[in-house]
């Protein structure tokens, strides 16, 4: 499967919903997340995201990361169409610890 990292938080441009085949991207208030068990590992959302968020899970320390898309995909709504990006999203593109600050 494919994960979404730190650096989608405060940004979520959201280019990656439109070309999943299986429509399997979550949407909480700051990031999304991809439902690891919808997943195909096509790979193609991976070069979609201008932040560079999104990860294979063969990535080394990817476990977190993996627990956090499969928590927040069980509970948090669908989404399957490009929105605009959060306002913020060019001022934090690229922040540290953008997990342990604003994660909701
Ligand atoms: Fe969707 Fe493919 Fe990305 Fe998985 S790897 S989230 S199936 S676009
Ligand atoms: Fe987030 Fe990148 Fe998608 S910033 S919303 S993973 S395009």
């Amino acid at each position: 499967t494919y994960v979404v990292t730190d650096n989608c938080i405060k940004c979520k441009y959201t280019d990656c919903v439109e070309v999943c085949p299986v429509d399997c991207f979550y949407e909480g208030e700051n990031m999304l997340v991809i439902h690891p068990d919808e997943c195909i590992d096509c790979g193609v959302c991976e070069p979609e995201c201008p932040a560079d968020a999104i990860k294979p899970d063969t990535e080394g320390n990817i476990e977190k990361w993996l627990q956090i898309n499969l928590e927040h995909a069980k509970k948090w709504p669908n989404i399957t169409q490009k929105i605009d990006q959060l306002p913020e999203a060019e001022e934090f593109d690229g922040q540290e610890g953008k997990y342990e600050k604003f994660f909701s």
